[in-house]
């Protein structure tokens, strides 16, 4: 190819601002007829039955939704079902017991492959060894392990037996487990010796052990998996057990799998908000599950066949969701990766892509920023020919990147789904479908259809196209959080208060982001306005950083804000000022920075830190953050004068400017 069709072709696409989808696509898609939309606002809320009937149900449901005690929403009232059965057992039975359930990649490039038989089979000698240990219905199991087959292993197992899962991301630190196993009361861990990383092999138990000391209360057992398989496992005490010894004692069991109530929890997670405190979101069996499988049909256009691939990590919410929950009940083929994307090569994705025929892709708009930076050619060499539908998730993505995506990934024959939602959502709620709408880089999308998602005012008008304000979701959707784990008044405070009207009962979920909308109610999604950040798609709550800062000796007090990131999107920015006779010196900022990666773990180090004698502060003595962000950015500075101490402004300025 010459260059000069390529400048061309950039130049058609950096103009075009609409995409239809792709002819050969919605031929063959799971969801065509425009008319969803109509049928379900007509039929509502039963239109959500379609999703449910995605799942098999031991019980039928009485009423699909119970609005009695908003915001405490019940749907499905009545129905029980199992989730791990619905993702494993019914395809086992349906004649699909040797289709590819997991297909695993290791980072050293091993691989493993898990038929559904092989699933059903490992899924049940787990959990009759976790009923062994004595975990019983309704205790939180908490899985602190990276991306290891047995992870999702690992939930399933919990699920069948109907014991509550909190998965820990691997990459948080020892401080963030001991939180939220106390939070959870949870008294079971299952963890791993460790795992690889750019080809070291990393030590993850010793944080596993040394979280553990962190826990308030007496922690029954603890699986390890032996991940490294040089048995470096090492043994504290004898409720420590070796995952594969636990299987192999249980050898060919089965156990029955636990009905449900629709409404019974299925999983805890973890996710950051505005306070140091994390919020344990909880969500239920039946309206998490038929959301996830809906979704995973509907956007994703999931079908038995597709290998599907979703390079989140399960410790987040997206991998909850589109590796193991929407794909396994749709009883399709999902990849698991457990490395870095650009080991040993800056082509390791696509060589995957390439090596499984992979037919869906989904990402963060981080990743595609990386692949842009490391250039086209790394994708050349690879036959990317399989994929039909790529999908974007967790942050705001630029049209460049959009477009990028959709020509050197998709070679412009695939649909980019760009899908808004959160970890408290359970699953996606504002996008495009596929083989329905037209796509405009950078805009998301309109809300699901039966997702009723607006933007509004501080006055709950909606917005005029083009003006932003607050995204509000106005009607309950089944995937939706019920509460957070044992704070229900929190919950109220942190998602519904801000919009609505008990009086007159009128319920808004407020999910702290700020949007914009067009003529054709495409919302394009600006990004948190709270104090939470978006680094890399990962959400960190400012607080939590701030109280690790503070926490070291020397530091008096610190402000830290989102800098703008090519890469990360965002970026840590601490501001922090030192404690009379100390030195904002090199030995104190390696001592913020290991003391933020002990508190939350290396996602969350700062990526600046600035040492100064004060803050900007409004007279109210509030720190200005808004200020702090112009700052990191570079950005012009708006109106000072209503500061108490306008003049430390050009002060760190400066301290910016000499780093
Ligand atoms: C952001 C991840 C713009 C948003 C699934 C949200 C997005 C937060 C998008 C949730 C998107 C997620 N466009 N922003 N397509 N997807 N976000 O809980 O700010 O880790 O509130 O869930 O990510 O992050 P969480």
């Amino acid at each position: 190819m010459t260059d000069e069709p390529d400048v061309e072709l950039e130049a058609r696409l950096e103009e075009q601002d609409s995409f239809e989808p792709p002819e050969e696509f919605v031929e063959q898609a799971n969801v065509t007829d425009p008319g969803i939309y109509e049928e379900f606002e007509e039929n509502w809320p039963d239109a959500w039955e379609q999703a449910a009937d995605l799942l098999d149900w031991d019980d039928e449901w009485d009423e699909v939704l119970v609005e009695e005690d908003a915001p405490f929403y019940e749907w499905f009232v009545g129905g029980e079902l199992n989730a791990a059965y619905n993702c494993v057992d019914r395809h086992v039975e349906n004649g699909r017991k040797n289709q590819a359930a997991i297909r695993w990649e290791g980072e050293l490039g091993e691989t493993r492959t898990y038929t559904y038989q092989d699933l059903y089979r490992e899924v049940n000698e787990f959990a009759a060894a976790l009923r062994d240990l004595g975990v019983e219905e309704d205790d939180v199991v908490t899985l602190y392990m990276p991306m290891i087959p047995e992870l999702p292993i690992a939930m399933l197992a919990c699920a069948r037996i109907g014991a509550p899962h909190s998965v820990v991301f691997a990459g948080f630190s020892a401080d963030a487990l001991a939180t939220r196993m106390n939070s959870a009361d949870s008294e079971y861990l299952v963890t791993c010796d460790g795992y690889y990383r750019r080809g070291d092999a990393l030590n993850h138990k010793e944080k596993a052990d040394e979280g553990l000391r962190g826990v308030e209360h007496e922690v029954e057992d603890i699986v390890v998996v032996d991940r490294l398989g040089d048995k470096l496992t090492h043994f504290l005490g004898a409720n420590y057990h070796d995952y594969d010894e636990l299987v192999d004692d249980h050898d060919g069991e089965r156990v029955e799998p636990v009905s449900r109530d629709a409404e019974d929890m299925l999983f805890l997670m973890y996710t950051s908000g505005t306070t140091g405190q994390p919020k344990g979101v909880k969500h239920t069996t039946g309206g998490y599950l038929s959301y996830a499988a809906w979704t995973s049909h509907a956007v994703l256009d999931i079908e038995p066949e597709d290998t599907y691939w979703c390079s989140a990590d399960i410790g987040w919410i997206t991998g909850h969701s589109y590796i193991v929950y929407g794909p396994l009940a749709l009883g399709t083929t999902t990849m698991m990766y457990e490395g870095t994307p650009d080991y040993p090569e800056k082509d390791r994705l696509w060589e995957i892509v390439e090596k499984n025929a992979v037919d869906i892709f989904y990402t963060a708009p981080t990743a595609i920023r990386s692949f842009m930076k490391w250039g086209k050619e790394h994708l050349e060499g690879r036959d990317l020919s399989s994929l039909r539908l790529l999908g974007t998730v967790g942050e705001p993505i630029n049209p460049r990147a959009w477009k990028w995506y959709y020509k050197h990934v998709g070679d412009e024959s695939c649909p980019v789904v760009d899908t808004w939602w959160q970890t408290e959502t359970g699953g996606m709620m504002v996008t495009t479908l596929p083989g329905v709408n037209e796509m405009k880089p950078g805009s998301a999308g309109p809300g699901l259809p039966g997702v009723d998602a607006k933007v509004i005012h501080p006055d709950k008008e909606e917005v005029e196209p083009g003006q932003a304000g607050h995204l509000t979701v106005q009607k309950p959707w089944p995937g939706m959080l019920r509460t957070l784990y044992q704070n229900d008044e929190r919950f109220v405070q942190e998602y519904w208060e801000e919009y609505s009207d008990p009086d007159s009962d009128e319920w808004i979920y407020f999910p702290e982001d700020g949007a914009k909308v067009d003529e054709d109610d495409y919302i394009t999604v600006l990004g948190r306005v709270d104090d939470v950040l978006n680094v890399s798609g990962h959400r960190l709550g400012t607080m939590e950083i701030e109280s690790a800062i503070v926490g070291v000796p020397g530091v008096a007090e610190a402000a830290v804000v989102g800098g703008d990131h090519e890469v990360k999107g965002e970026a840590v920015y601490v501001y922090a000022i030192t404690e009379e006779g100390t030195d904002g010196d090199e030995d104190l900022r390696e001592r913020v920075v290991d003391n933020v990666e002990d508190a939350i773990g290396p996602i969350a180090r700062p990526e600046e830190i600035v040492f100064t004698p004060e803050l900007p502060k409004t007279r109210s003595g509030k720190i200005m953050r808004r200020l702090l962000e112009d700052i990191a950015n570079g950005d012009e500075l708006g109106n000072t004068s209503t500061l108490r101490n306008p003049d430390i402004v050009d002060d760190i300025q400066q301290r910016v400017s000499d780093d």
